[in-house]
């Protein structure tokens, strides 16, 4: 008799939460088990081992918890974790679960809104120096031109409630000049991160007029629907009641103040011990 779980989504903390609610509008049928690591985030400026051991842990905890399918709704664990996990671990471990990440999608339709062929992407330092949003966007449209730019003060201006403060008009300022400095012809600028869609409004008050601005959670969403259009064997082992539960390896007080920002509405969350060493 095969059973059904909830869909995991991953993330360092609760940006993730910003592509779990595009999924639930777009999926609200299905059951979803959300897990911020906050006790551990930002995920950002870590080393690929530790990223991917973190991650690792994670995904490990959804399979426990009966999740036939995980998102890593994390940028910096999608580049330094995902393909690793998918082609080592889940053989392994889990041969039957799926997991996967948010570059994919995106890089899979980022061309078709260049008409210049040149796209600007912004992220963690992590993201940039994987060099996965390059690599991924060759394979879907070769000779589009890629620029990075990391961002690693944006995420804290988030966290810090700084977001709509004069500091982030600064930063943005700074790193936008930047990228359009190294990439003049760019018309299409990636939020390649969960936390950069709460600073959309500002964004948009520096970029060039005509420049298009892409963030995740409706690219993530729209391709999840298509996945499981395509694959019955997965689909059929999601459950369908609707319910939300999340998760914080943090304090819940402080996953839930932030979360209402990122979710859109009141989240209750839970505590999970992942028995982090040196804790
Ligand atoms: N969730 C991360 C990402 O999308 C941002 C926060 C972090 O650095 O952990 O890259």
């Amino acid at each position: 008799m095969s059973t059904t779980g909830p869909i995991g989504i991953f993330d360092s903390g609760y940006g993730g939460l910003t592509v779990l609610r595009s999924i639930v509008e777009k999926l609200p049928e299905y059951d979803y088990l959300y897990l911020g690591d906050s006790a551990r985030s930002p995920y950002g400026n870590r080393s690929f081992e530790t990223v991917y051991h973190y991650t690792l842990q994670c995904v490990k905890w959804f399979f426990d918890q009966g999740c036939p399918l995980v998102i890593l709704a994390c940028n910096t664990a999608s580049a330094k974790a995902l393909r690793t996990i998918q082609q080592h671990d889940l053989p392994a471990i889990a041969p039957d679960k799926r997991v996967l990440g948010v570059i994919r999608p995106t890089t899979e339709i980022i061309g078709k809104y260049s008409e210049t062929g040149m796209v600007g992407v912004l992220a963690t330092n992590g993201t940039v120096a994987s060099g996965s949003y390059p690599i991924e966007i060759e394979k879907f449209y070769p000779g589009l031109k890629v620029v990075q730019e990391a961002c690693p003060m944006w995420v804290p201006l988030v966290e810090n409630n700084e977001y709509k403060g004069k500091g982030a008009d600064y930063f943005i300022r700074k790193n936008l000049e930047n990228v359009f400095e190294k990439g003049p012809d760019i018309d299409v600028i990636l939020l390649a991160c969960t936390h950069y869609p709460l600073l959309r409004e500002k964004i948009e008050e520096y970029l060039p007029v005509g420049v298009k601005l892409l963030s995740q959670g409706e690219i993530v969403a729209d391709s999840l629907a298509e996945y499981l259009g395509r694959h019955p064997e997965i689909e059929s082992r999601c459950s369908r009641g609707g319910h939300n539960r999340f998760f914080t390896t943090d304090s819940t007080a402080d996953f839930d103040s932030h979360a209402t920002l990122f979710f859109g509405r009141p989240v209750q969350s839970e505590h999970l011990d992942l028995e982090i060493p040196g804790k």
